[in-house]
């Protein structure tokens, strides 16, 4: 069996948008539709638990989510996807079709006198599906089969420690019993099974998303996981707040997330808990652009957390961050091909490519995108412009899409590596095998470098019987002419007829650049030695300015910003 991470639909790529809650759906359709008028790409709206008729989860609020079915018609029309939440606590109330039908079939947790645990959570008194055995799992699994008919796309399960309001432990008892299979260790008490409850749902809502549509690939994501959750489910960094350090954090929350198996992980981009300033929004949104998931979420009666719901400064920071995780899709998918393959992380830590060097170990701010080397600023007041980086040993070429800007982190290809990038597109569902393709290149010390590029249907199961193009792109300098070719090719899908646009990373952010066409051998001729330096002079002359100009604009806007904030107060 396959233990590496699900290959995730390509639109779950794109940036997520979240709150606590979109409570009815007007306010979904402003939202999404804000995002189109404003051209900030954004791919995914969430539902939180205020969509639900009185938090029974599988219901909808009849007067604020009257026809789900057609808003979700709507979104996708849109180019939206609807993820919506689903808590294991049930509400404990008789004539509830998931109460009754859950009863009727014996699925709850019990206590040590063999009754039904009841635990409080969002909708008060709560029973809890005991996901230890199949018998339960394939239960709820038909609940969201059903479920999934009203138009979604994607399910978020929370509170799935299983968190219970009220008490010290903020869980169930550990003396309480799960009559688990035989094959998962039979029947235990609760403080055998507590770890993989988290997991277990996963598995049963992914299972049941599968039966649902067979022919789409689940999503979800889970907020308890286990070894092996991410066979089901996609994790974030929980209830985080809205603080410099939580920012720092997430870094190496996300790494190390990486490193255990986990690769689809990313935090509350603009922190949950508490209000975020224009720096500290647009900081987060520059970083959290470049995680493998990449969700904003803030808590109920905090202000607005959307990006452009902090003035000027930001609307100029946060669709510049998104633009270049768009452009970076085709990168960032194939990673994830080669997760689910190989179950490599998607970020990974600086110290990968010289596990040597221990000072490479200390750095928390800094990540890889396989050879792409991000670098952030995560201190108050310091942007990247007053950052100098640290980087392993060899050949780092910076590059840029025109877009540095002091909260943006500064992005870095090693030498040899060859990148696949796309047109920036208001949304995954935009992007077409035909668009233009670009790859990045930065020669190693021979001259030389490498790349893959993964294509598929981007949803769906065609890839498993090889309908998909994986590309392995060469590229060497010889007498002063790069030569940049296909050196093999696998899945049975025709290669596209497609404009192909060769940059090469000439240092300081300058590159020399040819088109040809996808599939032929491209020869670049290299500019002279002085030209090359007159390039990179000019490059980064211009890459100051530019950061120069931003800087000068968030000077103004905040100081703006903040007297907006003043005037508010009064
Ligand atoms: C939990 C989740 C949070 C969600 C909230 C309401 O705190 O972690 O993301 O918004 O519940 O459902």
């Amino acid at each position: 069996m396959l233990c590496t991470v699900f290959l995730p639909p390509k639109w779950s790529l794109g940036y997520q948008q979240c709150r606590w809650s979109y409570d009815s759906d007007k306010r979904v359709q402003e939202v999404t539709r804000t995002f189109r008028e404003k051209k900030i790409p954004c791919d995914v709206v969430w539902m939180d638990i205020d969509y639900m008729d009185g938090f029974r989860c599988f219901t909808f609020d009849k007067d604020r989510f009257q026809d789900p079915k057609s808003l979700v018609k709507d979104l996708h029309q849109n180019g939206f996807q609807a993820i919506w939440m689903l808590d294991p606590g049930i509400k404990v109330e008789d004539g509830y079709f998931v109460y009754d039908s859950g009863s009727k079939t014996d699925v709850w947790i019990s206590r040590a006198d063999g009754k039904p645990f009841v635990g409080e959570v969002w909708p008060g008194p709560c029973v809890f599906p005991d996901f230890t055995q199949a018998k339960v799992r394939s239960w709820w699994s038909n609940l969201v089969k059903d479920f999934i008919c009203n138009g979604v796309d994607g399910i978020w399960n929370d509170m799935n420690e299983p968190a219970v309001f009220k008490v010290v432990t903020k869980t169930m008892p550990e003396s309480n019993i799960h009559k688990g299979d035989d094959e998962l260790g039979g029947c235990q008490n609760h403080s055998h099974y507590h770890n993989v409850y988290g997991l277990l749902m996963a598995r049963s809502t992914y299972e049941g998303m599968k039966l649902g549509n067979a022919k789409k690939r689940p999503f979800v994501l889970t907020r308890a996981g286990f070894i092996g959750s991410q066979r089901y489910a996609a994790t974030w960094t929980g209830d985080n707040l809205s603080t410099w350090e939580h920012l720092h954090m997430s870094i190496p929350m996300v790494l190390q997330l990486g490193l255990s198996g986990q690769p689809m992980s990313g935090p509350d981009i603009g922190g949950f808990a508490g209000n975020a300033t224009p720096e500290l929004f647009g900081r987060w949104v520059g970083i959290g652009s470049l995680f493998p998931f990449c969700r904003g979420h803030s808590e109920k009666d905090t202000a607005d957390h959307e990006p452009w719901s902090f003035g000027e400064e930001c609307e100029e920071v946060c669709p510049l961050a998104l633009r270049r995780r768009y452009r970076l899709i085709p990168h960032l998918y194939t990673l994830f091909y080669m997760a689910h393959t190989m179950g490599t992380p998607v970020a990974s830590p600086t110290f990968f490519p010289d596990p040597k060097d221990t000072s490479l170990r200390k750095l928390k701010t800094s990540f890889l995108l396989g050879p792409i080397l991000v670098y952030a600023s995560t201190a108050v007041g310091r942007g990247m412009d007053a950052l100098q980086c640290t980087l392993p040993k060899g050949i780092w070429m910076s590059f840029d899409f025109d877009d540095s800007h002091p909260d943006l982190p500064a992005l870095y290809l090693q030498g040899g590596a060859i990148i696949p990038v796309g047109p920036p597109h208001q949304h995954v569902g935009e992007s077409n095998i035909l668009d233009d393709l670009t790859l990045l290149v930065a020669l190693n010390e021979h001259g030389k470098a490498e790349g893959v590029l993964y294509e598929d249907d981007g949803d769906g199961y065609e890839f498993l019987e090889g309908g998909f193009l994986l590309t392995h792109y060469v590229a060497e300098l010889q007498s002063s002419t790069l030569t940049l070719k296909i050196a093999k090719t696998e899945g049975s899908w025709k290669r596209p007829n497609r404009r192909l646009h060769v940059q090469l990373l000439l240092g300081g952010g300058a590159m020399v650049d040819i088109w040809g066409k996808d599939g032929e051998i491209l020869q670049l001729s290299m500019p002279s030695e002085q030209e090359v330096s007159q390039l990179v002079s000019t490059s980064e002359k211009q890459y100051r300015t530019r950061l120069e100009n931003a800087k000068r604009i968030s000077a103004v806007e905040v100081s703006s910003a903040q007297k907006g904030i003043e005037l508010s107060r009064w």
